[in-house]
């Protein structure tokens, strides 16, 4: 049992199925480069403050070359003995390079080369994630823009409430995104960190130069206690909190647009390349996409509770616990990226249908609000006003018309004071563009809003 590194001590080798239990190079492979950054930048400051020479590190760069070209051209033997990514690329190099290779762990452990690994990895995937995430509120402007101004029922309660934009309410998403990406900018400084000097736990007697290491590396900064430096996985669930959210809101929307393209709402259509067939009724189509999206959501909100609770009970400092917190962090990434991936590429591809809209807006009395608030600004004070709207509504309900549909003289047996005026506000675009106010959905506020967003 030679591959194992700390094998002197053992009187006899792992059982396999430890092996197999306490082995993540499964998974965590996928840290190679950041693996190999770290190591470069560790490497390089070892041989600046004279700790090895420059031959070594001169070595160890034309090892890293080898093996980053052996990973990527899918030639590197990956070792389920050697446990994990960190010892697999450690015992290659040694391989390749003799004793340069063993020198290179001096004043590091895995425990600060794991943290550090994961952070790097993860500030580059949160950057991506801010790019997907800055192109999916583009699509979604894109289409606010093409539709302003169609008039679709807004909701409560998920009954008629009063007429908005559809772009509107697009822009309600749009929103979200944003603060998804404020959370993710906020998160990322947290992320950028380097825990590399704090060794195993206590830091180092080699005169490491920390500050070198974490401007090699791009780092804002240092973890400056070396204890939290090896154990403190906040970063990782303070992220998946940030794409938990945005999953939340991707699946709010999902729900939207699984209801919208349904018969009985017929508000859109999704492009046929999203949606899929049924295998035994053929006038299918189901909308897969945001289905699964709904769905994904859940797994990710599980990876949050994962994480928090892997934490909740460690003591300091590092424990092989934290080798849990890689799948859930992966998987995290992965279905936020593919979903907000495919999110931009739908909502460009979707088709709204003013007419059911507009008629689903009719039929929930959408401007009955209106109508009261004519009341008001005729004088009469607005809990009046709403009283002898709901005759109104009852009255038109019974007839199977809209209000706008009454008669003037019907509409004057409510109130003396209803004139002819009175069919500019029930009308639906009129409602919708007597929103003015800031944040309202007149058609004027959400083209500043488009363009706003746009800047
Ligand atoms: N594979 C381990 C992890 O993912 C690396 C650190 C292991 N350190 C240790 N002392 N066993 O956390």
């Amino acid at each position: 049992h030679k591959s194992q590194a700390w094998s002197a001590l053992f009187s006899e080798p792992m059982s396999d199925l430890v092996k197999r239990y306490t082995s993540s190079v499964g998974f965590d492979k996928r840290l190679w480069q950041a693996d190999i950054r770290g190591s470069l930048a560790h490497a390089g400051m070892l041989a600046a403050q004279g700790i090895i020479s420059k031959q070594d590190h001169a070595d160890i760069q034309r090892g890293m070359a080898q093996i980053t070209q052996d990973i990527e051209s899918g030639h590197f033997e990956w070792k389920l003995d050697l446990e994990d990514v960190h010892l697999n690329i450690e015992a290659r190099l040694t391989q390749l390079v003799g004793d340069a290779g063993k020198r290179l762990h001096t004043g590091r452990s895995r425990n600060d080369q794991v943290a550090t690994d994961v952070r790097l990895w993860l500030r580059d995937e949160i950057d991506a994630i801010a790019t997907l995430l800055a192109e999916l509120q583009k699509a979604m402007l894109d289409l606010a823009a093409k539709n302003v101004d169609v008039v679709m029922p807004g909701f409560t309660h998920l009954q008629v409430a009063q007429p908005v934009s559809f772009a509107h309410h697009m822009l309600a998403y749009v929103e979200m995104f944003g603060r998804d990406r404020e959370r993710m900018a906020d998160v990322r400084k947290r992320v950028n960190r380097l825990p590399l000097g704090a060794a195993a736990l206590a830091g180092t007697s080699y005169p490491l130069d920390r500050q070198a290491v974490a401007n090699a590396l791009g780092m804002e900064g240092l973890c400056e206690n070396s204890l939290d430096a090896v154990s403190d996985r906040d970063f990782a669930i303070e992220f998946t909190a940030a794409a938990t959210l945005a999953m939340v809101h991707i699946s709010r929307l999902s729900e939207e647009l699984i209801l919208w393209m349904s018969q009985n709402f017929g508000f859109i259509r999704i492009a046929d390349r999203f949606t899929t067939g049924s295998s035994i009724m053929p006038q299918k189509k189901n909308p897969d996409v945001p289905e699964l999206a709904r769905g994904k959501t859940g797994r990710v909100v599980g990876h949050l509770m994962g994480l928090v609770t892997l934490m909740k009970g460690q003591p300091l400092a590092y424990n092989k616990d934290n080798q849990e917190d890689k799948e859930p962090l992966f998987d995290t990434v992965d279905t936020l990226k593919d979903t907000l991936r495919i999110f931009a590429e739908m909502m460009a591809g979707i088709t709204v249908n003013p007419q059911p809209m507009e008629a689903a807006a009719r039929k929930g009395y959408a401007t009955a609000t209106d109508l009261a608030d004519y009341l008001v600004k005729k004088g009469l004070p607005f809990r009046d006003a709403h009283e002898i709207v709901a005759h109104a509504v009852k009255e038109a309900q019974g007839k199977g018309v809209d209000l706008s549909e009454l008669p003037l003289e019907t509409l004057k047996g409510f109130h003396a004071l209803i004139e002819n005026d009175v069919y500019d506000v029930l009308s639906l675009q009129g409602s919708m563009n007597a929103r003015m106010v800031v944040g309202g959905t007149a058609v004027e506020r959400v083209r500043e809003q488009i363009a706003r967003l746009r800047g």
